[in-house]
């Protein structure tokens, strides 16, 4: 099979074609794949319309798939390793307003970076589009933190470098006003640490890792360290750093976690069905 990589204008983003997915990858293939992924932070595959099963098999070559916190809010997913990011709930209709998994799927509203709460984190994110709006799909937007980095200034690179950051899923959560975590889920997912910078495997270009599981800085006051993550979140997601994903049905996008941040944008939930399946592969070793 021979791939074609597409780049957007900016340069962050491309489209990867003259692949069916369905089918297995070679290690020449995906390795292709996988220097595309490293150069450009974001990838699409058009018109992929997988099993959860081939989904899983694309994401091993990455590395091991994350397996979910079965409490959360996640019934309709069989498979350990898929989120159901859907507007769905388990019976198959619109969740109304005040559905919890709602309010839990609010939080990716906020610009992060999936399972920074975890050790290891994810490297790599699949999220295969099942179902969309008819109308104005809503799109999943992308910062480059690679980008930022390299745009500030050096002496204020050398403030940041050294520092490391708390992350937590209760940190995103409270944002929209969740806190309803059962014990189990609390003692599976304990705050955690990550350095505030750190270097891209495959491209070996420095960038921030920060997003809304950020909750503060080690050794800095709470409240400083916050707003310091506040100031960093808005520079790096200023529109000269951003791609944003126009969806379309079938499409497998793929982010590097480890380089990028992103977020979901509202859309008329109340009255379209949205139905979108994730899984990610973590990082080999803690960062
Ligand atoms: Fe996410």
């Amino acid at each position: 099979m021979s791939i074609t990589v597409t780049p957007v204008e900016s340069g962050f983003g491309a489209e990867v074609s003259g692949l069916d997915l369905r089918q297995p990858l070679n290690h020449d293939t995906y390795a292709a794949i996988e220097a595309a992924l490293s150069k450009h932070g974001v990838i699409y595959f058009r018109n992929q319309p997988l099993t959860e099963a081939e989904q899983e098999a694309f994401i091993r070559w990455f590395g091991p798939p994350n397996a979910l916190a079965r409490q959360m809010n996640n019934a309709r997913m069989k498979n350990p390793y898929f989120y159901d990011v859907s507007n769905v709930d388990e019976e198959g209709k619109i969740m109304m307003e005040d559905h919890e998994r709602r309010l839990y799927l609010k939080a990716n509203m906020f610009w992060h970076t999936d399972m920074s709460m975890r050790q290891p984190p994810a490297r790599v994110t699949a999220l295969n589009a099942i179902v969309l709006p008819e109308i104005d799909p809503p799109d999943t937007e992308f910062a480059d933190m690679r980008a930022a980095w390299e745009a500030l200034p050096p002496e204020r690179q050398k403030t940041l470098e050294s520092l490391r950051v708390v992350h937590s899923v209760y940190a995103s959560r409270s944002k929209v006003g969740y806190t309803n975590f059962n014990e189990e889920t609390r003692k599976l997912l304990p705050p955690t640490e990550h350095p505030l910078v750190r270097t891209h495997a495959g491209s070996g270009r420095k960038n921030l890792y920060i997003g809304a599981h950020a909750s503060h800085i080690v050794d800095m006051d709470e409240a400083a360290g916050r707003a310091l993550l506040e100031e960093l979140t808005e520079f790096s997601t200023q529109p000269q750093f951003r791609y944003a994903h126009k969806w379309q049905p079938q499409d497998l996008l793929v982010w590097d976690d480890s380089c990028t941040l992103h977020r979901s944008t509202p859309f008329d939930d109340q009255k379209f069905r949205r139905e979108l399946r994730w899984c990610s592969a973590r990082e080999l070793e803690a960062v």
